[in-house]
């Protein structure tokens, strides 16, 4: 079943300048799509077109089917942005408040929640007292916790260190479930190894689809904005040592008698 389809969309927020010119795209039930893109291509607009928050200025998109209406949800880029509740533990329940569940429910999954996503011990915690970490979690949570059919994640790993990118990237991958459309928004390559699906955000305003050997070249990387994957840099530097590096520290060959 199609979740979303994006049917020669475009989007400028002012009519001089569009951002987005002619995207066309399906996201089916389950599926995981990464689009890569430079900084300021439009990922965000996407993204927010996406979840629904902004509508297309040209162009048609269709979001579920008529018989099967679909939620959808959005992590924004900055997660200070999306807190709507004075406290950690109100801004859980937002969402369920929002969809009219009983307030036996919205406790227990609230408590539920916060459990998982280790931000007990914050529940009382107001915005500017979390760290960028714990924002991240929430932000997660927060949507999660709404049972979406399709979640847009937008740069879900900057600006975290490499622990709390750790802790996000596990979440990511044992609490999404099955069913769940994911569309991931990066300009990172760390990004590829988690998604099997890629497209790339051109300058045109269009998405394209990239292939491994494409992401793979430094000429392709530096022409489009995006920033290799970590090691990446010594495959160029050593090919006939190490390959397979974009795919990450499980993939990576290397060659011993080099
Ligand atoms: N609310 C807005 N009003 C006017 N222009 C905007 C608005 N939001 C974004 N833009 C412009 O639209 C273009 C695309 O922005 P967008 O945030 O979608 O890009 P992005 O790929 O997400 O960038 P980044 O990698 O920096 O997050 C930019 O030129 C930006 O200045
Ligand atoms: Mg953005």
């Amino acid at each position: 079943m199609n979740y979303l389809d994006f049917n020669g969309v475009g989007f400028g927020y002012s009519e001089q300048t569009p951002i987005l010119s002619q995207v066309n795209l399906t996201i089916g039930q389950g599926e995981r799509v990464l689009i890569l893109g430079a900084n300021g291509s439009g990922k965000s607009t996407l993204g927010l077109l996406a979840a629904g928050v902004l509508q297309p200025t040209r162009g048609q998109l269709t979001v579920g089917e008529s018989r099967h209406p679909i939620r959808r949800g959005i992590v924004f880029q900055n997660s200070r942005s999306q807190m709507v509740g004075a406290s950690v533990q109100e801004d859980l329940a937002f969402g369920l408040t929002v969809l009219n569940r009983p307030a036996k429910e919205i406790r227990e999954k609230v408590e539920q929640y916060l459990e998982m996503f280790g931000l007990a011990s914050k529940r009382e915690h107001g915005v500017h007292q979390l760290s960028g970490g714990e924002l991240r979690r929430l932000g997660l949570a927060a949507v999660l916790i709404t049972e979406p059919d399709l979640i847009v994640l937008d740069e879900p790993l900057a600006m975290l260190d490499q622990a709390n990118q750790e802790i996000v990237l596990k979440i990511l991958t044992t609490l999404i479930p099955k069913n769940t459309a994911v569309i991931w928004l990066d300009h990172d390559l760390r990004s590829v190894r988690h998604m099997p699906t890629r497209y790339i955000l051109t300058p045109e305003g269009h998405v394209e689809p990239v292939t491994l050997d494409m992401l793979n070249s430094r000429e392709f990387l530096a022409e489009h904005g995006l920033r290799p994957a970590p090691l990446q840099a010594l495959e160029w530097k050593y090919p006939h040592l190490i390959k397979n590096a974009i795919l990450g520290p499980k993939a990576i060959e290397v060659n011993h008698h080099a």
